[in-house]
């Protein structure tokens, strides 16, 4: 029996954070002046996560009131619910255990009266046999050759993860073996990414969870018939099963679409397609950097849900972090959040995270049907940096919405270059550290004046400064850094979740647009009496691309 969502505007807390929040004046050059310790009292570490919060809006009262938020809304007991596998995503009638997916052999999470760990681990070891046998040429296509480009067909959680994480642990990398992703129905997407690869050495994965996305289905079809358009003669049913294997919840489907069921890795319902790069939908990825790292992917995930599961509310970071986004996002009025990665490797983690949360958090009715209480899901949006310093940090430094923002980088480069005696790496932390700086502490009139400004100028040289920020900083961007990072945002966003009621597992609201999509087939195809059915703003445009296009 799930519990009822609880108002979180009915609470206590509530009331305080909003009398609080209406008195907070945040000042940092005050608030670091009257606490020198103010870095240390408010950094903290999770796993291998330095999180500097010291630039944030956190205060003891600050801090006192969001934990007793996270109490009042149930946020631990809910976590531990989740982490038990009870059915907390209520509106499809699942439990949500990503974390079992990175759960040590041996140990015991119950679903349906039987332990879902052994059944991952099971799953585990044979992606882990296939990715070492494709690594080491073992695996061939149907000519005998060796793979040597993969190819991830998917879309959402069954791209955004494994492409993110792909591109965020290069070094990691086999030389010989490179993996490319088809995500999009567009067909320049499929046309772009086959485009210069050779058939006999190419292998492609179909990612889906369910097996019926229109975007997967239609892409896995357009590459079967060009895998066997330009392989040898006489290569059919016999080359779909060297050259296609599978990743799904639906193993009957992948049956179906002519894949050797031998040739599929199976996940569960109880994993999202969000949640779910580290199950077999990263079998692209265990491929590419091989089953020692993904394994330490994988613990560097557990590590991260040791954190969340056992550190005191008050030190516990994405506790602290969701409830801080919590008070930014309905106490503050802050509609976004960026994420601003110092490491170009991890150039589409914003990408990736904004399937995790907003698909997550962007919802109206709570899990038990009742309408929000409250404002929910803020828009996730960032770049890495230095790249983003130059577009649209004008806006976060001067402008007059708030946007807080994580910042994330790394000790150490992946590659030690060195100009005119100055060490690259260096040169660009220099641009992390100065940034939330900067954001904090501003530059005043005076400060502006005091560097011979002429007056008509001052106001627009002015940075208000006390813009709240997270620095995130691990020694390297490792794989199981990488897992630590994405665990955090999963828990971050499902804190968030809890206090504002809403089942952050379902995705409702991405239906009716897909189920449109299918309908307006025949309109677009020319059937008269299926345009005329449309409205009149859909009509004028089928009509307009019916004029255009070329016969
Ligand atoms: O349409 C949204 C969605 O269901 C996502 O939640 C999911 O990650 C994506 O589509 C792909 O779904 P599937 O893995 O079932 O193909």
């Amino acid at each position: 029996m799930t519990a009822s969502p609880i108002d979180p505007a009915g609470t206590a807390a509530w009331k305080n954070l909003e009398t609080i929040a209406r008195e907070l004046a945040p000042n940092f050059r005050e608030w670091f002046a009257q606490n020198p310790n103010r870095a240390e009292q408010f950094s903290f570490q999770a796993a291998d996560l330095h999180v500097d919060l010291s630039k944030s809006f956190l205060t003891d009262e600050v801090r006192a009131a969001l934990v007793d938020l996270a109490r009042q809304t149930n946020v631990e007991e809910r976590r531990d619910a989740m982490l038990s596998g009870e059915k907390i995503n209520v509106t499809e009638d699942r439990a949500v255990l990503h974390t079992a997916l990175r759960a040590p052999r041996g140990s015991t999470i119950t679903v349906d009266g039987e332990n879902v760990v052994d059944q991952v681990h099971e799953v585990l070891d044979r992606v882990y046999e296939f990715a070492t046998k494709v690594r080491s040429g073992e695996w061939t296509g149907i000519t005998g050759r060796p793979i040597e480009t993969v190819v991830n067909i998917g879309i959402g959680g069954s791209d955004l993860g494994p492409v993110m994480a792909y591109e965020a642990l290069k070094p990691y990398l086999q030389e010989d073996l490179e993996v490319r992703f088809i995500s999009n129905i567009d067909p320049t997407d499929a046309g772009e990414e086959l485009s210069g690869l050779d058939p006999e050495t190419t292998l492609f994965i179909i990612a889906s969870k369910t097996f019926t996305t229109l975007e997967t289905l239609t892409n896995a079809k357009v590459a079967r018939a060009w895998l066997l358009d330009n392989l040898p003669e006489g290569t059919g049913d016999e080359a779909v099963a060297k050259h296609f294997v599978a990743v799904s919840t639906a193993l009957d489907k992948v049956a179906e679409f002519g894949i050797d069921p031998n040739n599929a890795f199976g996940f569960w319902s109880w994993v999202g397609g969000r949640y779910s790069v580290d199950s077999a939908v990263g079998t692209s990825l265990a491929i590419a950097i091989g089953p020692e790292n993904f394994a330490d992917f994988l613990a560097g995930f557990r590590a991260m849900d040791e954190h969340f599961a056992n550190a005191p509310a008050e030190e516990n970071v994405p506790l602290l972090m969701g409830m801080l986004n919590i008070f930014y996002t309905n106490f503050m009025n802050a509609g976004t959040h960026a994420v601003l990665p110092y490491s170009q490797y991890l150039h589409r983690f914003a990408a990736y995270l904004q399937q995790l949360t907003m698909e997550s958090n962007g919802k109206s009715v709570r899990w038990d049907g009742t309408p929000v209480t409250t404002t929910t899901g803020e828009v996730f949006w960032g770049e890495p940096g230095t790249n983003g310093q130059h577009a649209f940090y004008q806006l976060i430094h001067q402008g007059t919405q708030l946007i807080p923002a994580d910042f994330i980088a790394f000790a150490n480069p992946t590659y030690p270059f060195a100009t005119d005696g100055q060490d690259q790496h260096e040169l660009f932390l220099g641009n992390f550290f100065a940034q939330t700086k900067a954001l904090a502490f501003g530059k005043t009139a005076d400060e502006v004046r005091a560097e011979g400004t002429a007056e008509a100028i001052v106001p627009a040289r002015v940075f208000e400064g006390n813009k709240p920020t997270a620095s995130i900083m691990a020694p390297y961007l490792s794989p199981s850094v990488l897992g630590q990072l994405i665990a955090l945002y999963e828990h971050i966003t499902f804190v968030q979740g809890i206090v504002w009621g809403i089942d952050s597992f379902d995705q409702w609201g991405v239906e009716l647009g897909k189920q449109m999509a299918n309908d307006l087939g025949p309109a677009i195809a020319g059937d008269e009496a299926a345009l005329a059915d449309q409205d009149p703003s859909t009509r004028s445009l089928i009509a307009y691309y019916r004029e255009h296009r070329d016969a």
